[in-house]
């Protein structure tokens, strides 16, 4: 089964709509690793919508599961990555109007850029993964860029509108995570898993992390942190 980790930008996010100390997204990290997560995310954005500085400072101090720093291929946040030491980092591109990450990084297009960014960080000791969409030439040129990871963009799959969309979607995903794993790259998965939608991609083989943000961090607004964690735990696990 895979991995639970939780993203708790949108704590950070509810914080920064009044531009308070609360909530705290350290409170949210430490409770979802209480309920079980196996690690948390953060994206530092190049605006600080949500997540700040501070946040990833505390986080790296306390968290005790893995701590997965998303980023954008920036010289800003290399230098950044590079004095946080997260255990690894995941690249995302990352444009000011999105409301969250729309797509996965074209690593076909940017290939060189990558491979030298990718170069930077694996030499300061972080462990890279790259955020693509489900597509055999990202993976490949991924591994070409010799990263560590992939993440697997979940999120055409859970926009998708019919059984058959969602059946194509998911093919997708299956043979991105195979190519993958016979490739020898540690896979993660995710964007747009909810509830609802998580178990068909929990049931892939060859899936270290789920990365999960809105889903939990919404019904942790209304049943609590703990009670959010773990039935999302309990669907990922249920066979
Ligand atoms: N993975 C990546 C790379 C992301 O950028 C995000 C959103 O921050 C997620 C996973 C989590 O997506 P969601 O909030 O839709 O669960």
């Amino acid at each position: 089964m895979p991995r639970l980790c939780v993203n708790v930008d949108h704590i950070a996010t509810i914080r920064e709509a009044r531009k308070t100390f609360e909530p705290d997204p350290i409170a949210a990290a430490m409770l979802a690793e209480l309920a079980g997560a196996d690690g948390i995310v953060v994206h530092l954005r190049e605006d600080r919508r949500h997540i700040r500085e501070r946040d990833c400072e505390i986080l790296r101090k306390v968290v005790v599961g893995t701590l997965n720093l998303e980023m954008a291929p920036t010289d800003e946040m290399i230098k950044f990555a590079k004095n946080l030491m997260p255990d690894h980092i995941t690249l995302v591109p990352e444009r000011r109007e999105e409301l969250t990450t729309e797509g996965g990084l074209d690593v076909v297009a940017g290939e060189d850029y990558l491979k030298t960014i990718v170069f930077l960080l694996k030499e300061a000791g972080i462990k890279v993964s790259i955020f693509i969409d489900p597509d055999v030439d990202q993976v490949k040129k991924a591994v070409k860029c010799k990263a560590d990871m992939v993440e697997i963009h979940t999120g055409r799959y859970t926009e998708a509108k019919t059984e058959e969309g969602s059946q194509i979607e998911l093919e997708r995903i299956r043979i991105a995570v195979a190519l993958g794993n016979k490739l020898n790259l540690i896979v993660h998965a995710g964007h747009g898993l909810t509830y609802q939608n998580v178990r068909k991609v929990a049931r892939i083989p060859g899936i270290v992390d789920l990365n999960i943000g809105h889903s939990i961090i919404s019904r942790a607004t209304l049943v609590g942190m703990d009670e959010a964690v773990r039935t999302m735990l309990d669907i990922i696990n249920s066979p």
